[in-house]
């Protein structure tokens, strides 16, 4: 799947009006936004840049105060953009993810990740709470649905922190094809691997694992509890979609364990 950038250039660039923007940016469905100077890069799918979305987006930069910009990023040039610039990351003492241009780092998890073009190195914060929180469960004899696989990154950590079987889910050709190829690198043979954009019906599972965003998470919810899954971890949205996003967990009995914030990211596990 293609992918369109669009360059937000903001009259008053303060935090207060980058976060407001980036919280309509998500509810009209863009995967991930970044900052830098006086702008917001926003990411969209193909698929989602329709007319109506355009129109949206004119209309919040009337009332925002910004202009924009937007073009279709080219396979080749993500690639290399992203095998130039990744960088090992390290999560606790003992796990590594690292690509595999990167020489051996000899530690008890390491994890090879080739992104291509998916999502998912461990570098954008939403990854990294899932990773860390993944480590503070015990996962032995867990079935695992990871919805929204992208990399496979949270799949290939959970097989190798002894889940029992795990499910990968993605819509996307490129993640599905990704995640297989890095599923062999980090020599997985507990995941299966689905191209779907929802949640199966006729599978139980112990823990979702979900990094999507907002609305594709509050609309899985009641596929999620069909699965009888007592936990999740989910991320994906920012501190200002907490309000939304809890109260539709007190809604469906679930309770909250943990919420733990980077730099305005969220990722939240909460149980039956
Ligand atoms: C933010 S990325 C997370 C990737 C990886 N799990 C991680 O934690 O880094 C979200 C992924 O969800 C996928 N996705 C978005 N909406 C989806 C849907 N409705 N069904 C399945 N996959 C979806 C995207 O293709 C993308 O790979």
């Amino acid at each position: 799947m293609n992918y369109f950038k669009f360059s937000l250039t903001l009259t008053n660039f303060n935090e207060q009006s980058v976060e407001i923007i980036t919280a309509f940016l998500f509810q009209l469905g863009f995967e991930s936004c970044e900052e830098s100077k006086n702008n917001i890069y926003a990411y969209a799918s193909e698929d989602n840049v329709t007319d109506d979305l355009i129109n949206e987006i004119e209309i919040l930069s009337i009332n925002l105060n910004f202009k924009f910009t937007f073009n279709e990023i080219i396979t080749e040039n993500w690639n290399k953009k992203w095998e130039s610039n990744f960088e090992p990351i390290q999560i606790n003492n003992d796990c590594i993810i690292r690509a595999s241009f990167h020489k051996q780092i000899n530690l008890k998890y390491e994890i090879i990740i080739d992104p291509k073009m998916s999502f998912g190195t461990g570098h954008h914060e939403t990854t990294f709470l899932v990773c860390k929180e993944l480590f503070d469960i015990n996962l032995e004899n867990k079935n695992v649905l990871d919805f929204g696989c992208g990399t496979g990154i949270l799949s290939i950590l959970s097989s190798k922190l002894n889940a029992k079987s795990v499910t990968a889910i993605d819509y996307d050709n490129k993640c599905i094809d990704n995640t297989f190829e890095n599923l062999k690198k980090n020599n997985i043979d507990n995941v299966e691997l689905i191209k779907d954009d929802k949640v199966p019906k006729n599978k139980k599972f112990d823990l979702i694992i979900s990094n999507i965003n907002r609305n594709v998470i509050l609309k899985s919810f009641e596929a999620f509890i069909q699965t009888e899954a007592k936990e999740f971890i989910l991320s994906g949205f920012l501190e200002t979609d907490f309000e939304i996003l809890l109260n539709k967990i007190k809604d469906l009995k679930f309770y909250l364990i943990n919420k733990k914030n980077k730099n305005g990211w969220l990722m939240l596990r909460i149980k039956k």
